[in-house]
Order: structure tokens, then C-alpha cells, then sequence
């Protein structure tokens, strides 16, 4: 180990994370008694400018009357190159109560993004008295934000998570994309001609391996949750499938949902398998067992473990007691 100790942000379950326009109440209602581990009411994109108003009006007072449960609760702040930011903050921080626990701050470019919004935050909290410091979710969707991942992960002590915002990030990059998230059948590689002759086999590659793989190298770095962002085709559960499991395999702690079909989806697909679980306590049995004897590592099933794999398989089965534990 380092003798530097990466602190973990708190605990939370985020699977799932479920868009929802601030400027729809009964959007924010029915949120609210769905799955999802994660909501956040959205003041940005997939709200007008001239609904701006409106949606904070909604969102201050949904945080005061509507129930939650135990889900966490975030909102979506417009971004700081916009006339928004600024009062998004002040409204829904002097005026939401202490039901809020993040806010998420969309398309950061630098470290200053964050220091910024947190001096405001802070103003704001300090002035109203809040007993509970917010959370910062930050999207990760432009080449600047990549370009200072690092950077934005350790830029306050309130961030807890990173997210890959794939649809403007293809914008900001001008990647050659078809759908929100999707893949794209132009980026593939074609294998040789087999010996002796015969068809060639077209693979599809994931254009956005690259950029997960970053963003959850700086979250994990910084003790952050990397979370992938949207898939825009809401008929194509297959689809989302395939993309929440490639960025659950890279690490990712869960996905967002834009609709609310997708929300078990992803609950699912960022749960540890009770196979995966069984086979995690056999390994930490196994390993207890070696350390008895005074064996660093040991064979289980034909397969080495050795104390990365005690790391692996407590981490594991200390998602899915969380899980279970929520119920
Ligand atoms: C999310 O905000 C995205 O741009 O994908
Ligand atoms: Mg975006």
C-alpha cells in the first residue's frame, strides 16, 4: 500500500440514478416512490430556459413535502457559464431544508469549477444553518473535464462521484456517435484473412473504453464512486444490458437511468450475482484458512487467490450486504 490512504466518500447505494426535469412535479413525485438508489432533479438540460424559474420553484418545494424515503437525493445544477448557476444554488440550498444531500455540478472543466461552486455552497449552508455539508456529484463530459479528471476527483473534500456524461462529451470531442451512449459500427477493427483463405470477421469495439476507464481511475484514485452516464434509446433494454455491464466490469458503481424502465436494469446489472457472492465467501473461507497455516496464497478451484483476491471478494460481499440491508 501507499502511504497515502485514500479516504472513501460516504457509503451510499448508486446503482441506479434516475433524470428527472425539475420542471415536471409529477415527474418528481413518482421519482420519489420508484427504485432508483439515486435522484436527481434535473435544472439543466432537459429543462427550458424560460422553465428555469419554474423548476426551481418545483424542486424547493418537492424537497420540503414530497417523501424520499432513503434514496439520495440530488439536484442538477445549471453549469457556471450559464446565468443560472448562481441562483440555482442560492434557492435550492437556502430553501430546500436538509432533505437534499448532493449537488451535482454538470460539465466541470477544472479543479476552479469545483473550488467555485463549493465556496458558494458553503456561503449558503453556513448562512442557513444546514447541520448536513452537501455532496458533490460532478459530471465528467467535456475534453477539458477529461483532460483535468484528476484534478476535478481531488478538488474538494464534499466530492463523492464521477460521471460520465457521454452525450455532450461526444459533442465537446466531436465524436461520430449514432446514439446517446451506444456504440458506433464505424468503430471496429476487421481481422486478417485466415490462412489459406475465408471470410474476415468485423469486431465492434466500445468507442467509449477509453473515457470510462479514465474517469473511474481518477474517481477510485480520489475515493469516488465513478458512475457511467445516459443510454438514449429507451426501447433497447438489450442495449443498455450490454453498456451498464462493459462499465461494470471497468468498476463502475452504477448507470443513470433517463426513464424509468431502466432503473431495475441497472439496480440488476450493478448487483452482485448470488453466484458471484458464494464465490467470494468461498474465497475469503479459503484465504482465512491459509492465513492459519501461515500461507499467503493458496489454490482454489485450479485458480491462484493470494490477499488481492481477500481485497476483491470483501468488497464484494460488502455491496451485497449493503443491498440487502436497503431492502
Ligand atoms: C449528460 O449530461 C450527458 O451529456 O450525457
Ligand atoms: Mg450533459
Amino acid at each position: 500500500m501507499s502511504f497515502t490512504i485514500v479516504e472513501p466518500a460516504p457509503a451510499r447505494m448508486n446503482r441506479s440514478e434516475l433524470a428527472v426535469p425539475g420542471s415536471n412535479y409529477r415527474f418528481i413525485e413518482k421519482a420519489a416512490e420508484s427504485a432508483a438508489d439515486v435522484v436527481f432533479l434535473d435544472l439543466e438540460d432537459a429543462v427550458a430556459p424560460d422553465d428555469k424559474a419554474q423548476a426551481r420553484r418545483n424542486i424547493v418545494k418537492a424537497l420540503n413535502e414530497i417523501d424520499f424515503g432513503r434514496k439520495t437525493v440530488s439536484v442538477r445544477i445549471n453549469g457556471l457559464d450559464t446565468p443560472y448557476m448562481y441562483r440555482d444554488v442560492i434557492d435550492v440550498v437556502e430553501q430546500g431544508g436538509e432533505r437534499l444531500d448532493l449537488i451535482m455540478i454538470p460539465k466541470v472543466g477544472t479543479a476552479a469549477d469545483v473550488y467555485a461552486v463549493d465556496m458558494l455552497v458553503t456561503q449558503v449552508e453556513d448562512a442557513v444553518g444546514r447541520s448536513k455539508r452537501l455532496g458533490f456529484e460532478m459530471i465528467i463530459e467535456t475534453a477539458l473535464g477529461m483532460a483535468n479528471v484528476d484534478e476535478i476527483a481531488a478538488a474538494s473534500p464534499r466530492n463523492e462521484s464521477l460521471h460520465f456524461g457521454v452525450a455532450d462529451y461526444a459533442a465537446s470531442t466531436r465524436a461520430r456517435t449514432t446514439a446517446i451512449g451506444g456504440p458506433n459500427p464505424l468503430y471496429g477493427v476487421l481481422t486478417d484473412t485466415p490462412e489459406g483463405g475465408g471470410a474476415r470477421d468485423y469486431h465492434w469495439g466500445d468507442m467509449w473504453h477509453y473515457a470510462i476507464a479514465r474517469l473511474v481511475v481518477a474517481a477510485r484514485a480520489n475515493g469516488l464512486r465513478p458512475l457511467d452516464g445516459p443510454f438514449g434509446d429507451i426501447r433497447d433494454a438489450e442495449g443498455y444490458r450490454a453498456q451498464a455491464n462493459r462499465a461494470a466490469v471497468l468498476g463502475c458503481e452504477g448507470k443513470w437511468a433517463i426513464h424509468p424502465s431502466q432503473i431495475e436494469l441497472a439496480n440488476t446489472l450493478f448487483s452482485p450475482s448470488e453466484a458471484e457472492v458464494a464465490q467470494a465467501e468461498k474465497i475469503l473461507a479459503a484465504m482465512e484458512q491459509a492465513q492459519k497455516e501461515g500461507r499467503g496464497a493458496v489454490t482454489l478451484d485450479g485458480r491462484l487467490i493470494d490477499i488481492a483476491s481477500i481485497k476483491q471478494a470483501e468488497v464484494l460481499v460488502h455491496k451485497a450486504r449493503q443491498i440487502a440491508e436497503a431492502g
